[in-house]
């Protein structure tokens, strides 16, 4: 299913049926951190829309929007296989038409983290997001924790603008020696992809001294920081920070949220974890 009028139009169909719809927006190369989330959608939702779009607005000029990773023909079986009830794969002009003007933003939550190194980014999930929730229009729709500040945004904006639409956050699917799955992982060299095993690694060890009564965060962030370089990994940032309005803590305690973006050559990981 491609063009969005047959979409909108199958979406007032379902809707008069009275089934609940549930959501996954994804930039597709999925992989069973996307799967987890549909699985999500499925078990609280009669019928289940992903769309595959790999959103021009929320790349910078120099980041890997041309060289981003596609196989849609891999990316359908997969959603086939789940029952997936609508595969929506919009083209670039039919949501950004020649004569596109409009963007949305969340203040301030849009400008931390991996906002403050990526300065138009959210602003370009929150706008593509909340003209997908206007064609799709669902009921719930489900997000990673991997990205948890993209998460915190939209549901701000969510509430903020009355969406109608319940957020719900699906856990990080990671694979076994504790690499979050990533669309972008496939960029890695093997030694890369080896060293980069310490993004999770470090923030465990985080996790063991909170335990223990280490409650520092500077000390937390040193202890962090000189791991990751050890394996070559270049520190976008570290955050330690309260889970739901993402500024810093003077303590770690239950409900921090510790959150980094480290870079192992040109490819940049995010990974985090809530205390
Ligand atoms: P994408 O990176 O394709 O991710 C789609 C969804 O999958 C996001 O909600 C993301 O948090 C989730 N996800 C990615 N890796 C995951 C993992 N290892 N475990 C659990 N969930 C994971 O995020 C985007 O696309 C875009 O910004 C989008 C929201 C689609 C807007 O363009």
């Amino acid at each position: 299913m491609r063009t969005l009028a047959k979409t909108k139009r199958l979406v007032k169909k379902v809707k008069a049926n009275g089934k609940t719809i549930g959501f996954v927006p994804t930039m597709g190369y999925l992989h069973e951190g996307h799967l987890s989330l549909v699985r999500i959608a499925r078990r609280k939702s009669q019928f289940v829309v992903v769309s595959i779009f790999v959103n021009p607005a929320q790349f910078s000029p120099h980041e890997d929007l041309a060289k981003y990773p596609r196989d849609m023909k891999r990316d359908v079986a997969l959603l086939r296989k789940e029952k997936v009830d609508l595969i929506f794969c919009p083209s670039v002009n039919e949501i950004y038409p020649p004569d596109y003007k409009t963007y949305v933003y969340v203040k301030k939550l849009n400008r931390l983290m991996c906002g403050a190194s990526r300065p138009r980014h959210f602003q370009g999930v929150t706008t593509v997001i909340l003209n997908l929730f206007n064609i799709v229009k669902p009921d719930i729709a489900v997000f990673g924790a991997k990205d948890y500040q993209q998460g915190v945004i939209i549901k701000c904006m969510t509430r903020n603008l009355n969406l109608d639409i319940k957020i719900i956050i699906g856990k990080i699917i990671r694979e076994k020696d504790g690499l979050a799955l990533s669309s972008r992982n496939i960029y890695l060299s093997p030694r890369q992809r080896k060293n980069a095993t310490i993004l999770y690694q470090a923030l465990r060890r985080i996790r063991y001294d909170f335990r223990q009564g280490f409650s520092d965060p500077r000390r937390a962030k040193t202890m962090m920081r000189q791991m990751i370089e050890k394996k070559n990994g270049r520190i976008n940032y570290i955050a330690v920070v309260n889970k739901n309005t993402l500024s810093p803590v003077k303590k770690l305690g239950a409900g921090t949220l510790i959150a980094l973006a480290v870079f192992f050559g040109k490819t940049r990981l995010i990974d985090n974890t809530i205390l």
